[in-house]
């Protein structure tokens, strides 16, 4: 049993991170022969990719897909987080397995992911919920075998959850979600520590892939014919910065661009770490895709500085709109949380006021939740839950109003659109995103899904387009 401590996750050493060689254990490879397993995962693209990693390790070890979790005889939960309604989906669906485990005492219920490192839900398991089987944190996914396998030989709930980060995992196998878009890790961690956020305690320190492992992974994905890489980071912006050679994240694109791979894209990017240079490569290729999603958090400079986010709203927008001048046609998305404790009416008309200036072509938008062991959430705060509820829904009607005004600035256009899939119940055939990151929907042949295709715009609205391919 290893459990979680808050107090060596916020330790950030200077030591390199070692490579190492992932390996399923040979004594592993049965151990779900005639098994069935069931994921659910919650939270952002980094845990939904490291359930690529899950489901493939799974699959060596003999396990098959269950559609249905009370069929699996595993029930694998990859929790998140970084808000309390992610925490309380997953206690929910615990709360269901307990039920279940009643009738099918020999299921195995896993928990993993960010919720894994916390100290308050380890207990929590420890306390109230004996029927969680085997549980192991972000920096052990690797380890899933041969955790699943002590819990399997000895029938005693297993804990293994490491605060430090381990080795960097190379050669991990994958089973992609998609054909088509790859998800590819090019950094862990965060060493932010921007007050509210509990991902620099779940995730661990920054630590970069090495340069090579990231391109021939990318490489081989070319020859897959896949179409687009999603480069991964919880702040991608600081790739490098603990690596030994020079080389950074404006590099890496560059480096990456050149592979021919048709589209990529990159997550997320904290404004602190933007350069001029990685604007300019930006701008240069054509197959970086002219779609920026640049956290913004609030409007209000003296709100920024309580969330620890190192700029001003002023030096928010000269990045902004360097970023605008620079991109012609960039379409830049944000997120902003509202109610962060101390947070006044005038705080807010700023962060409004940011919106108007900015016109977002996305914005997702959230309530504060105090989250353990942040600094933020030892802060007063005073504000009511109705007043924070207003802001969000004031601030959801101005985001609203750009992201239609910047769709219908497209009708008219030509825009070149991977097609991912068939609409199930919509009224078109197809749908497939634009390069600044558009949901467009339309009509034709299922041949092109998997295809980058010209499409016109015909009509715009808040969340999507409507298009007719150009034959
Ligand atoms: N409360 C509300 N929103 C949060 N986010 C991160 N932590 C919190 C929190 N404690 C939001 C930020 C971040 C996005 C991924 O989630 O806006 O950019
Ligand atoms: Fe959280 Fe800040 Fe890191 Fe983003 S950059 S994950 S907001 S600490």
């Amino acid at each position: 049993m290893q459990l979680p401590n808050y107090k060596e996750a916020s330790i950030r050493s200077k030591e390199r991170v070692v490579k190492e060689q992932y390996k399923l254990p040979i004594e592993d490879r049965e151990l779900g022969k005639n098994k069935t397993y069931f994921l659910k995962t919650y939270g952002c693209q980094m845990n939904e990719h490291d359930s690529e990693n899950i489901q493939a390790m799974l699959e060596e070890m003999g396990f098959k897909e269950s559609e249905n979790y009370e069929h699996a005889d595993l029930i694998l939960l990859n929790t998140c987080s970084i808000r309390e309604n992610a925490h309380n989906k997953a206690f929910g669906m615990l709360g269901r397995l307990k039920h279940l485990k009643q009738e099918k005492p020999d299921i195995i219920i896993g928990l993993c992911g960010c919720m894994a490192q916390e100290e308050g839900v380890i207990q929590e398991i420890l306390t109230r919920y004996p029927q969680v089987n085997f549980v192991f944190g972000t920096h052990n996914l690797h380890r899933l075998p041969i955790v699943l396998k002590k819990y399997m030989d000895t029938n005693h709930q297993e804990i293994e959850v490491f605060s430090k980060e381990g080795n960097l995992i190379e050669g991990m196998p994958v089973k992609r979600m998609s054909p088509y878009k790859a998800y590819v890790n090019i950094i862990y961690g965060c060493d932010k520590f921007c007050t509210y956020c509990i991902v620099p305690y779940t995730r661990g320190k920054q630590r970069s892939r090495r340069k090579e492992d990231i391109l021939q992974e990318i490489e081989e994905l070319v020859k897959e014919g896949y179409q687009e890489v999603t480069l991964l980071g919880q702040n991608v912006n600081a790739y490098g910065k603990d690596l030994e050679e020079n080389y950074g994240m404006e590099d890496l694109l560059e480096d990456v661009a050149k592979t021919n791979i048709p589209r990529i894209r990159f997550m997320t990017s904290h404004p602190w770490d933007f350069t001029d240079k990685m604007i300019e490569v930006i701008a240069k290729y054509p197959n970086i895709m002219k779609a920026i999603h640049l956290p913004v958090q609030s409007g209000s400079s003296r709100i920024l500085r309580k969330m620890g986010r190192r700029y001003t709203k002023e030096s928010y927008l000269e990045l902004f709109d360097k970023i605008k001048k620079t991109v012609p046609n960039v379409s830049i998305s944000t997120d902003i949380i509202v109610g962060f404790p101390g947070e006044e009416e005038e705080d807010f008309q700023e962060t409004l006021d940011l919106v108007r200036h900015c016109k977002f072509d996305n914005a997702f938008t959230f309530i504060y939740s105090p989250r353990e062991n942040t600094p933020a959430s030892r802060l007063t705060d005073n504000t009511p839950l109705e007043v924070k509820e207003k802001r969000l829904q004031e601030l959801n009607q101005l985001v609203n109003q750009y992201f239609l005004e910047n769709n219908q600035k497209k009708v008219g256009n030509i825009e070149k659109v991977l097609v991912e899939g068939k609409n199930e119940n919509g009224k078109t055939d197809l749908y497939g995103y634009t390069e600044t990151n558009k949901l467009i929907n339309f009509n034709g042949s299922s041949e092109t899904i998997g295809k980058i295709v010209d499409v016109k715009v015909i009509d715009a609205k808040t969340w999507s387009l409507d298009g007719e391919i150009c034959e």
